[in-house]
């Protein structure tokens, strides 16, 4: 199954944000780990847990910056964003019905790579961009 390594090029030049998509990408990898390693349902859905949790306190995260910047596309990424906590709902209920399947796994990938990378890379790039212009900082806001 897929990992993905955070490299330069995901940068979005805002080290709040770089910082925490380094993370997301670590939980990730970590359930992406536990499955494909067939650890058991407990390991399995420890790293699930932890992985929809910081997914939903690093959104919000993002969410309340880009308000509070007046960022134009933010209901662009509040679609992206409720797509994706849908996607790990959906999983999250597959799991407690089937366990770790191929279908699981499969949807990993999926979500790995098509998905999280695409947003990075997208719309995330694009706040990162609209901040650089606006010469308005983040990282140390509340
Ligand atoms: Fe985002």
């Amino acid at each position: 199954m897929a990992t993905i390594e955070w490299t330069n090029d995901l940068s979005v030049g805002i080290g709040l944000i770089d910082g925490q998509h380094k993370m997301l990408l670590k939980h990730l990898n970590d359930f992406a780990a536990a499955v494909s390693s067939h650890q058991g349902p407990v390991a399995i859905s420890s790293t699930l847990d932890f992985l929809i949790n910081y997914t939903n306190f690093h959104f919000e995260e993002e969410e309340k910056h880009m308000t509070w910047t007046k960022f134009p596309g933010l209901d662009a990424q509040k679609r992206e964003h409720e797509e994706f906590r849908k996607t790990l709902a959906n999983m999250e209920a597959v799991f407690k019905e089937d366990g770790a399947t191929h279908e699981l796994a499969e949807d990993m990938d999926n979500l790995l790579v098509n998905w999280l990378l695409k947003h990075i890379r997208g719309v995330d790039m694009e706040f990162g961009k609209f901040l650089r212009e606006k010469g308005v900082s983040i990282n140390d806001a509340e």
